[in-house]
């Protein structure tokens, strides 16, 4: 039977393309989704894992870019929702298993395969969001998990057993091998988890031996010493434009956009940061992230919210926002409940447009000023110098009327000696 397999070109994924041909018979198209890591940058990296990939077996290999599907179908409408887990996480690697999961299951059906598999481990939340993607979207597909196999468990238990099966295809293998911890890379972050980082009071930090952490973002001390400024304009809570201000620069494009708000955002140091998680299978996992790009956007999106949306509006949001995250964390992308939760953020967001201005300095993102044509801030209102229609005689009832229950309280503990 025909099988497409989520390949990255590593070791891991490498033998398990090739167990899947030779121990378990099936014909192997490998896929690699281009999400803007750095490993399928050039021509020659892309042309290196599709050598991999037919070294270890595979009769097709398909490398797509899906970049800009990635940001505008996934990335821009999860940090328009607000989207956050844990109150840190942005779901870097989250939201990414999905756009693979649902381009992977496309070329399930146009090759004609009747199975389907991925090389994440037995103990992550990555198993969980590729089934839950594949299943939801063809209920028909079989998934094969090696990770879960008693029989493949049981063969290899180590790197070196890896090792040991690779080279009888003559598969290459990276023989320096850095660091021991995991990294996960698409353009929105950059993970690291396992190894060294296992040890959550361990520094996710490179000044320790072999820890080459920080690749998106700069350590703080080798920013600029003069801040940028950047005016970052959204449409119903979409990125349109980023103007440098500082530099007189103007970016237009969702792609062009996401890509520079990493550069300089990673210039100066933003969106770093060290956690401890909650996996969907019921463990704590520590993780390092960089989110340069992402956290700018957040950070100005939310700003322009506080000037557009109504106060009641965003706390139903806002409960929702932690929902939204929850079902990207265990991926649920592909759920009745995420259609359901995908349209009422696209209703709330109707009228978040407008101008936020940031300031990066330092590996801080300021807000220093918004502003909208849909705003519901009135100065004149708010003013302490005039009136501006604000009665305010009408807040004694107000304030009294609010209070009764404050005083009934109050009345009886006083009564009763309760507290
Ligand atoms: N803990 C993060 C998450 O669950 C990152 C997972 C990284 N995945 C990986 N295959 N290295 O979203
Ligand atoms: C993995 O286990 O494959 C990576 C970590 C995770 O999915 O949570």
């Amino acid at each position: 039977p025909k099988l497409v397999l989520a390949y990255s070109g590593g070791l891991d994924t490498s033998t398990q393309l090739a167990y899947l041909v030779n121990e378990l018979g099936f014909e192997v198209a490998a896929y690699i989704a281009d999400l803007g890591q750095d490993d399928v940058k050039t021509e020659e990296d892309k042309e290196e894992i599709k050598r991999k990939a037919e070294l270890s077996g595979a009769y097709a290999f398909y490398c797509e870019d899906l970049r800009q599907e990635f940001v505008d179908d996934f990335v821009y409408p999860m940090i328009a929702a607000n989207a956050i887990y844990e109150g840190r996480y942005l779901l870097g690697t989250s939201i990414a298993r999905p756009a693979i999961g649902k381009r992977q299951v496309e070329i399930c059906h146009n090759e004609g395969a009747t199975h389907i598999s991925h090389g994440s481990t037995g103990k992550g939340n990555d198993q969980v969001r590729f089934e839950l993607c594949y299943l939801g979207m063809d209920p028909n597909l079989k998934c094969v998990t090696l990770w879960r196999d008693p029989t493949y468990c049981d063969k290899f238990q180590g790197r070196q057993d890896l090792i040991d099966y690779a080279s009888q295809f003559n598969i290459p293998i990276s023989q320096t091998k850095k660091h021991s911890y995991s990294e996960d890379e698409n353009m929105l972050h950059i993970s690291y988890e396992s190894g060294e980082l296992e040890d959550p009071a361990f520094p996710g930090t490179e000044d320790y031996p072999g820890m080459v952490l920080k690749k998106k973002s700069r350590e703080i001390m080798d920013t600029p010493d003069q801040p940028v400024d950047l005016t970052i304009s959204f449409e119903s809570g979409i990125p349109s434009k980023v103007v440098n201000k500082t530099e007189g620069k103007e970016i237009t494009g969702s792609l062009e956009i996401f890509d520079y708000l990493n550069t300089i955002g990673g210039e100066h140091g933003v969106g770093r940061i060290d956690i401890v998680e909650n996996r969907y299978v019921g463990l704590k996992s520590r993780g390092c992230y960089e989110t340069p790009g992402g956290s700018i956007l957040y950070a100005a999106h939310h700003d322009l919210e506080l000037l557009c949306l109504d106060r009641e509006v965003m706390r139903i949001r806002d409960q929702l926002s932690l929902k939204y995250a929850e079902l990207v964390y265990n991926g649920y992308w592909f759920s009745p409940e995420m259609a359901y939760l995908k349209h009422s953020m696209e209703y709330a967001q109707r009228t978040v447009t407008g101008e936020a201005h940031i300031r990066l300095h330092k590996a801080n993102i300021m807000c220093r000023g918004r502003s909208s044509p849909n705003s519901l801030y009135s100065e004149a209102l708010v003013s302490m110098d005039e009136h501006g229609g604000f009665d305010p005689t009408a807040g004694t009832g107000f304030i009294n009327t609010l209070a009764n229950r404050l005083k009934a309280t109050k009345k009886r503990d006083t009564d009763f000696g309760t507290n």
